[in-house]
């Protein structure tokens, strides 16, 4: 028997003006996805934007739906966007951020379980990580180096795929 014990490191800039030029561009781009939400349920935006290797930028935002699960948050947008639009150009950051107006959201909200799955997968598949870029409306932000630090113990079975 052994404990194993994961670590997981992120960055905490206190505010924008600590960020370098690349991620704070990424962050803004994100927060222009907001204004494509469509989330009358909710009322909670979320908006996402994707950094291509090819240095094209992706946008994604969530996008609901009276039948509640046939709803697809921003960063899923983003992703199948991106594979969509560039398939098979590595997707290297994502900047997420949110936006309500029924309460102040000021620190950093990180993606839910099922968008975890997805950027691990996506990261796995290009072998090369992507950097997340995390904020909530204002204050706080966090990036971490990849998308399996927001995931490190996870579902991906080569043995899954079709032998072709
Ligand atoms: N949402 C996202 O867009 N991304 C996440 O990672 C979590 C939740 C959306 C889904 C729904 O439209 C709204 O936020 C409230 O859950």
């Amino acid at each position: 028997m052994k404990d194993i014990e994961i670590k997981v490191q992120l960055r905490e800039y206190e505010s924008e003006q600590e960020m370098n030029s690349e991620d704070l561009s990424l962050l803004l781009k994100a927060r222009e996805a907001l204004s494509y939400s469509y989330s009358p349920y909710s009322n909670f935006k979320v908006g996402a934007a994707a950094l291509l290797r090819n240095g094209e930028i992706i946008l994604g935002s969530n996008q609901e739906n009276a039948s509640f699960p046939a709803g697809i948050c921003a960063e899923r947008s983003a992703i199948y966007n991106a594979a969509h639009q560039f398939k098979g150009i590595p997707l290297i950051k994502m900047a997420i951020t949110v936006f309500t107006d029924d309460f102040e959201v000021s620190s950093p909200i990180a993606p839910c379980g099922v968008c975890r799955q997805v950027l691990l997968e996506t990261e796995l598949q290009q072998d090369q990580e992507i950097e997340i870029i995390l904020q909530g409306s204002k204050g706080k932000i966090y990036t971490l180096s990849s998308a399996r630090s927001l995931l490190p113990i996870y579902f991906f079975e080569k043995g899954l795929k079709k032998t072709n």
